[in-house]
């Protein structure tokens, strides 16, 4: 791979302007699992000398197996296999085990539905759930190693369906409820289901959206699945399917109450989650089962500071990795309270997210960059209005947090009394690498502190080499550990070519950092063409082919353009089909028309149409020549190597009249 400058070379530049220091307070520190930088240190030290002692030592600790692993760690790079020979279930650690303990009647699942309605599940009920649901898939069919796709919005059923599927060992792949027919029919459709879950429609903002209409138009071209279990969440109609597709109350009804775990082996598949990359078709992300479970469980533990009174709320959609993690395999499995909710931060009202903290007194609070963006723009009278003490601790993940939103966060959300973890992770990660311990670590706002507990993250350049305290450069992981993912489905050549081939047998994440001379690390964003929109990863390469298959369109390039509250933005260039009016009208339908293909997360703040893209005499097109232009700059570099540099100045011009 030909690796790119980076594109926001500002975000480096205004971030080090921040130098303020926040060291945590005697009382947090005094209460916290980890409450020193010495004793990080200490404990960080024994994880990279000894990774194989530390896992160990906490796979014992902290999960329950059915039989102990003969090995811990088999490192034949790029493949991992950690503690094989180990048998293990993870709903047996997130539900059977906290059922022996005082746990049986604690809160597992707090749910908030979007009108207010709240629902709440012990483990105990928790547990009936899954395993009534278990038997569901066993009567259906499923075995272990099968795979269930998931398309729901965050309803307690989607909890359950997934643990559902790890009692049996069916590897689950949830698919966003904002993702299209098209897309889900993809995805479905590489990973071979067998059978899908759904729900008749999701709310989206008062809205019924209705997601049993888009399912029945995948599984047109979707031969694999066999039936269809349909969640009635909206009263929206549907059609059913005789024989294939059945409504969730009508089988679960008649199932016991009681299921068995199936003993998996450590390294059997959990799960499968796709995520967009450099070219159009989405990586089927593969997670296993042991070493994904103590990862997320010893990151949950430290990071959050994570003890049992907490009520920890991920504000994530389980669609995506982080709710994955960090609102259900993490938390469950240490035994927390984790809350779910089903709307958005700004509807009915603003202030939303603070009625939710409030009315549960939740104690650590995780979202997105994005979400604190578009709260503080509705103004700080919103969060004063309610009481928030009950918060300890914040977080963030997704993307970078700009220290202007940091600042925000940490005076007027946590009242400048709560640490913020800036967390630093990917799907294909699994769980955190880079975070602050916060009653050990001194924040400062933009950084995301240091490397986990035996993750070996480095800075290189194009030679491998490690670059200079706070000299940009690649971030790369040379080390394995449990919570990596172990392949991508059914494409091991593109698991290579794609995340170790630039250093041989070294993870390369895709991102840009620096670390400073403290040893901490900034991150400086994606350096392939992997845009990040409201922190979800959206591949450029996706959207243009989306662009591509309308009949208007011969060619598109999509790029990145810096957005207030988004993050980033998506910019297309668009050629058309001779004889096509280049109208309003036509954006119109090309914006609908991606929202078929891909879902609305991926439609463009803006489409240029044009004659021509900038491209190499070898036809390469120059995007790094459009991401100028987007931004509505003039000098956009380097124009000498395009086969016809005036292409150029057409596209400036007509930028400016957009
Ligand atoms: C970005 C989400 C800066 C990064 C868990 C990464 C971040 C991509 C941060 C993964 C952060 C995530 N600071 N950038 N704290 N967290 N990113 O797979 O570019 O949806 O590669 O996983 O988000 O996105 P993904």
């Amino acid at each position: 791979m030909k690796k790119k400058k980076n594109s926001s070379g500002s975000t480096i530049e205004s971030i080090m302007k921040e130098t303020r220091k926040f060291p945590p307070s005697k009382d947090f520190r005094e209460q916290a699992h980890i409450k020193s930088m010495t004793e990080y240190n200490n404990m960080y030290k024994r994880s990279i000398e000894d990774p194989e002692a530390f896992w160990s030592g906490q796979a014992e600790k902290e999960l329950d197996w059915f039989k102990k692993w003969n090995k811990v760690l088999t490192w034949e790079p790029p493949f991992a296999k950690w503690f094989e020979g180990g048998k293990i279930n993870v709903s047996y650690n997130c539900l059977d085990r906290h059922l022996k303990t005082w746990r049986k009647n604690k809160a597992a699942i707090i749910w908030e539905g979007e009108h207010g309605e709240d629902k709440t599940l012990t483990y105990q009920q928790l547990h009936r759930e899954v395993c009534r649901f278990a038997n569901v898939l066993l009567t259906n069919g499923i075995k272990k190693g099968d795979r269930v796709c998931i398309y729901l919005p965050m309803v307690p059923e989607l909890v359950i369906s997934m643990l559902a599927c790890t009692r049996i060992g069916a590897v689950h792949s949830i698919i966003f409820g904002g993702f299209s027919a098209a897309a889900l029919g993809d995805r479905i459709n590489d990973c071979g289901a067998k059978l899908l879950i759904t729900s008749d429609g999701s709310f989206r903002r008062g809205k019924r959206i209705p997601l049993k209409a888009n399912a029945d138009i995948a599984l047109i071209n979707s031969p694999s699945v066999e039936n269809v279990i349909v969640v009635n969440i909206t009263g929206l109609e549907v059609k059913m399917k005789g024989g294939r597709d059945h409504w969730w109350d009508d089988v679960v009804a008649h199932e016991s109450t009681m299921c068995e775990c199936v003993a998996m082996d450590a390294e059997d598949p959990l799960f499968i989650l796709y995520t967009s990359g450099t070219t159009g078709k989405p990586k089927g992300i593969l997670h296993t089962t042991g070493g994904y479970l103590l990862y997320v469980h010893v990151t949950a533990k430290y990071m959050f500071d994570l003890k049992e009174e907490d009520t920890l709320w991920c504000t994530a959609d389980i669609g995506w990795v982080t709710g994955h993690s960090y609102i259900v395999y993490g938390p469950l499995s240490i035994g927390a309270t984790s809350v779910m909710f089903e709307g958005v931060p700004n509807y009915p009202r603003p202030g939303r997210f603070w009625e939710v903290v409030e009315k549960y007194n939740v104690n650590i609070f995780y979202t997105a960059p994005t979400a604190i963006r578009a709260i503080k723009r509705d103004g700080d009278e919103w969060v004063k209005k309610h009481d928030l003490s009950s918060i300890r601790l914040l977080g963030s993940v997704g993307e970078p947090i700009n220290p202007e939103a940091w600042r925000w966060y940490y005076d007027v959300v946590g009242g400048g009394r709560c640490p913020i973890i800036d967390t630093w992770w990917q799907t294909e990660t699994g769980g955190a690498l880079i975070t602050p311990l916060p009653g050990a670590m001194t924040l400062k706002p933009g950084s995301a502190s240091r490397p986990f507990f035996g993750i070996k993250a480095e800075i290189f350049d194009e030679e491998g080499q490690n670059v200079r305290s706070n000299q940009g450069g690649y971030l790369v992981i040379t080390k394995p550990w449990p919570g990596m993912f172990r392949n991508l489905w059914g494409d091991e050549e593109r698991f290579k070519s794609t995340y170790f081939s630039q250093y041989a047998g070294i993870y390369f994440t895709g991102d840009g950092a620096r670390i400073d001379k403290d040893g901490d690390f900034w991150l400086m964003g994606r350096i392939d063409d992997v845009v990040n929109v409201s922190g979800h990863r959206i591949g450029t390469a996706e959207v243009e082919s989306a662009l591509v298959s309308h009949l208007a369109v011969t060619e598109a390039a999509v790029v990145p353009i810096p957005h207030e509250i988004k993050g980033q933005g998506l910019f297309a260039f668009v050629t058309l089909k001779k004889n096509t009016e280049p109208d309003k009208a036509l954006k119109v339908e090309l914006l609908k028309h991606i929202s078929k293909e891909i879902g609305p997360i991926a439609k463009p703040e803006m489409i240029q149409f044009t004659e021509a893209l900038p491209k190499t005499r070898s036809g390469k097109i120059m995007r790094r020549i459009l991401k100028q232009i987007a931004m509505d700059r003039v000098d956009v570099g380097d124009t000498t190597t395009l086969a016809d540099p005036s292409v150029v100045d057409r596209l400036i011009e007509d930028r400016k009249n957009l």
